[in-house]
């Protein structure tokens, strides 16, 4: 597969990031027991924004240590999605550089749509192997690092993919925020403190060293319900 960077005229899918964060910026607690904490409000939203995409995506660890099957969730929620010319069911993506996403995970045991493992050039034979039968297909694409700007590209031409939510966790956000591949940020903060030097934040990985290099959004709305509040973020233009 190619792995050009991207210039950002076309190709690409609108991507979105939408994550619930305590009010220190944790996505869950250190051990991981709680990562699971937003209102039904927040759950709402996170259903109205997978309503409107393509495509659902998160990293082999969310996707291990939660009962989620990334769906659409309930007929409401179907019925919206075809409404907007949608399919009924999103496709859904499981990023996993080295394969250690458990098979026996929640996310596997529903069928409603193909899952696409995404994973390095070298590693997709041996990832192809240890989920046979239970993903639709693993895509290499980079050869030591996951080519994140080419498999977009690869998604909006070969799956006609315009709109990509990603839900974490931070591992799997950093990386998208530091090829800039990020157009928007929903962020539900919540009224917990979780601490924790090594609780999960919204962006881990590697991040930026640099102030000047750092990704760069302005705040597009925000509001709140109950006790939390809802920000959007969109990417600064003159990033693009
Ligand atoms: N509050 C929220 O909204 C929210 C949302 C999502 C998740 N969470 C929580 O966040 C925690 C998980 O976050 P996390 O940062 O530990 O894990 P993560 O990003 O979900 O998954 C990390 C794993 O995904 C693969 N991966 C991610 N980025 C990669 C990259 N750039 N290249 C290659 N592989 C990559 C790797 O799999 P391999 O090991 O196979 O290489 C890596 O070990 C969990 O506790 C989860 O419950 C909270």
């Amino acid at each position: 597969m190619n792995s050009k960077r991207r210039t950002r005229n076309g190709g690409f899918p609108f991507v979105l990031v939408n994550m619930a964060m305590s009010a220190d910026g944790k996505i869950a607690t250190a051990n991981r027991a709680v990562s699971s904490f937003g209102s039904t409000s927040d759950h709402e939203n996170l259903l109205k924004l997978r309503a409107t995409a393509d495509a659902v995506m998160c990293g082999a660890r969310t996707a291990d240590l939660n009962d989620i099957n990334l769906g659409p969730g309930g007929k409401r929620f179907q019925r919206l999605r075809v409404k907007r010319g949608l399919a009924k069911y999103n496709l859904r993506v499981i990023v996993s550089g080295r394969g250690s996403i458990n098979p026996a995970a929640e996310v596997f045991k529903h069928d409603f749509s193909p899952i696409i493992i995404l994973t390095t050039t070298p590693a997709a034979g041996r990832v192809g192997k240890s989920l046979l039968h239970r993903v639709s297909e693993v895509i290499g694409c980079g050869r030591s690092e996951i080519d994140f700007a080419a498999f977009l590209q690869w998604l909006r031409r070969e799956r006609k993919v315009k709109r990509l939510l990603c839900e974490g966790g931070g591992e799997l956000n950093d990386a998208l925020f530091r090829a800039g591949l990020v157009d928007e940020l929903h962020l539900t903060v919540c009224p917990e403190i979780f601490g924790g030097r090594t609780a999960p934040t919204i962006a881990d990985g590697s991040g930026f060293a640099r102030l000047a290099a750092a990704a760069q959004f302005e705040l597009k709305s925000s509001r709140r319900v109950g006790d939390e509040m809802f920000l959007v973020f969109v990417r600064r233009r003159n990033e693009r």
